[in-house]
């Protein structure tokens, strides 16, 4: 019978850290972050000089590049991306297949994981060339695979990506769109949009950055590694958050039961989180929150929006912020607690909050998988672990059981 005990003693250096709290899986020039002092910066420049002066297109540019583009630069790369915003006419297949009630997430999933499926047999990760066009196809498709999901999920038929217009606003259109309706593009919602696509486009080794990293690893399909980033993202403790918020606020629903939902949040034997709370990172403010926080006050005001949820969003911090349990734990609003209220007054659905964020974060995703493949000496992920299991022991036939 096996000792456990002896078993990891001769395999050299060996830690076990669940959740990789501690552990740097790789290294990487993308993204900075220093959760003690709320600092982020993508290649270097902070994400508040960005998030005020930068567009989501010029983020991309800089966090495949590693430098910001020159005006010619920028040109060519906005050129490359509008003319790769066509999905397939098969890939519109695919969605028939899908239930009317599916989770946009999970569409999404589908479609650029079938991605894979369509651009496989001329494509060498291995040539930068290649690696190049997958990231343009990628940033450059997305928005159009997400409009489609939503306005399969609504029952509209599909709208063709107009490439006289810009990113952002060529995305909208494709949401929103109404064929016997004039179109009518908001620049405010445009304009705060694509400030959150900037401040989710990348975040180092969170899980769908690491899952993207791992299952690029193994050489698989560019798109391959996305889908699944996509799917890590979709979980609630991660980029599904968003949606989670919004959620918790409407059940909240006045600034009366604040108090109650807090008391909830603490008590150990109740499952309930204050979703949008906390980070593994940032043990102070998410500098994206931050800004996020002062930009919700500013959309909503220009847009005439008046959302009550604001008012239980404000009590709830306040409350979280002055309460010994919160403060013991440093946990803070993070980048999802107020991004929900933006989207719903951009009108985009709740269940759409998560595929937004897939949108931005691709840029990151991809220019990671870049970065990889062109690091040399990249090994397979492969993470151990520590055996809790049986001894060995003899097979006994289902009779003798
Ligand atoms: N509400 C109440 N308590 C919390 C919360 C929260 N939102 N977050 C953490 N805690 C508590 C935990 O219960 C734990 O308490 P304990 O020490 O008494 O056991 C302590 O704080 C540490 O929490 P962990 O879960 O160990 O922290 P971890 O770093 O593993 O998790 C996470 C981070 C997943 C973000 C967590 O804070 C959480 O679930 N937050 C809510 C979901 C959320 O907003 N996710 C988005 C993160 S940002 C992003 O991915 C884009």
């Amino acid at each position: 019978c096996i000792d456990l005990s002896t078993l990891y003693k001769d395999t050299g250096h060996f830690t076990f850290d669940p959740g990789f709290g501690a552990t740097a899986s790789t290294k990487s020039a993308i993204t900075y972050i220093d959760g003690d002092q709320g600092v982020l910066l993508y290649r270097g420049y902070p994400i508040e000089q960005l998030a005020e002066k930068s567009s989501f297109l010029e983020v991309a540019y800089l966090l495949l590049h590693g430098e910001l583009p020159k005006k010619d630069e920028f040109a060519a790369f906005e050129h490359q991306i509008t003319h790769h915003t066509m999905m397939h006419e098969s890939l519109k297949n695919f969605f028939q297949g899908f239930h009317h009630d599916a989770h946009p997430m999970a569409m999404l999933a589908a479609a650029v994981a079938s991605l894979s499926a369509f651009y496989h047999d001329d494509l060498n990760v291995d040539d930068p060339e290649d690696r190049k066009l997958a990231a343009i196809r990628l940033i450059a498709k997305m928005p159009t695979i997400a409009a489609a999901c939503y306005r399969y999920s609504i029952g509209w038929p599909f709208r063709y990506p107009r490439n006289n217009l810009e990113y952002v606003s060529r995305f909208l259109h494709m949401m929103f769109e109404v064929p016997s309706e004039p179109l009518q593009l908001n620049p405010v919602a445009a304009k705060a949009l694509d400030l959150l696509f900037i401040l989710h486009a990348d975040h180092e080794q969170n899980a769908s950055t690491s899952t993207v990293r791992l299952v690029g690893s193994t050489g698989a399909n560019p798109y391959a590694s996305i889908a699944a980033g996509i799917t890590a993202l979709w979980g609630p403790a991660h980029g599904g958050a968003n949606e989670a918020v919004l959620k918790m606020l409407e059940e909240i629903g006045t600034p009366d039961q604040v108090e109650k939902a807090v008391l909830r949040a603490k008590d150990k034997n109740d499952n309930f989180r204050l979703m949008g709370f906390g980070h593994r990172v940032y043990k102070n403010f998410d500098p994206r929150a931050k800004i996020i926080r002062e930009m919700t006050h500013k959309v909503l005001g220009e847009l005439g929006v008046n959302d009550p949820l604001l008012e239980v969003a404000v009590k709830l911090e306040e409350a979280a912020l002055k309460d010994d349990y919160f403060v013991e734990r440093k946990l803070y609003p993070n980048v999802d607690f107020y991004s929900g209220i933006i989207y719903k007054a951009l009108n985009i659905p709740t269940e759409m909050f998560t595929v937004m964020f897939a949108i931005a974060r691709t840029a990151g995703w991809i220019a990671h998988w870049i970065e990889q493949h062109e690091t040399p000496g990249s090994r397979i992920g492969r993470p151990r672990q520590l055996y809790v299991g049986s001894g060995v022991r003899d097979y006994v036939p289902a009779d003798k059981r």
